[in-house]
């Protein structure tokens, strides 16, 4: 009986702690020039390598990037939308093999993108998701890049690298719950 009640506070605690590591993740797109330990990068890819993926496919691949030249030149990879690699340390791609899975692929890799970002903001690191998949010609860019081959799908490129930039913590007196609803769609759940 002890244990149980151990038990739930333990998973009380752990859920707690979710819901505040949820608030305080926001897209950092400035990052200072500390380099990032490789015991965090190492961290956040076995995050990743964690995450669901429909009947356990593991259609995702990535790609770590350390290299300064690179990173910058990701930065151009589209007109808007991929300057936080202008400061970024480090990045990560999400490549998936769109063959391993029935349409699934997107969603899979969005699942591991969001498993670096909240690891990355429990790290103490800077993250923001640079959207590669039908932007321009960044797809066969960052292929070109990264010698990603012609069948594989480039999904995004996480940057990363320590905030120089706050963004304040999501307020949970102003999340959008008009968005949820109660059993039926046009009974909404307000607050
Ligand atoms: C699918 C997806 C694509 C995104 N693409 C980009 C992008 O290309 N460039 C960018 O600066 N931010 C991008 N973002 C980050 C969003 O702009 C950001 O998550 C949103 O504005 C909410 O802000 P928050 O992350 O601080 O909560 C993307 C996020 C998602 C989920």
């Amino acid at each position: 009986m002890q244990f149980l009640l151990y038990l739930c506070t333990l998973i009380w605690m752990i859920m707690d702690s979710f819901e505040q590591l949820c608030q305080h993740r926001r897209s950092i797109r400035k990052y200072t020039a500390q380099p990032i330990e490789q015991a965090k990068i190492d961290y956040l890819l076995r995050c990743a390598l964690m995450s669901p993926s429909a009947k356990r496919t593991c259609p995702w691949e990535f790609i770590v990037v350390r290299n300064e030249a690179k990173l910058r030149a990701l930065s151009g990879c589209k007109t808007y939308g991929a300057q936080m690699f202008d400061t970024a340390t480090a990045g990560i791609i999400i490549v998936l093999d769109s063959t391993l899975c029935d349409n699934t692929w997107m969603a899979d890799g969005a699942i591991a993108a969001e498993h670096i970002l909240l690891a990355a903001a429990e790290q103490g690191l800077g993250a923001c998701w640079c959207h590669v998949h039908e932007r321009e010609d960044a797809p066969d860019l960052v292929r070109g890049l990264f010698g990603i081959p012609a069948d594989k799908e480039v999904l995004c490129a996480i940057a990363l690298g320590y905030p120089d930039e706050t963004r304040q913590n999501y307020d949970l007196d102003k999340l959008k719950y008009e968005k949820i609803h109660n059993e039926t769609y046009s009974c909404n759940n307000g607050r």
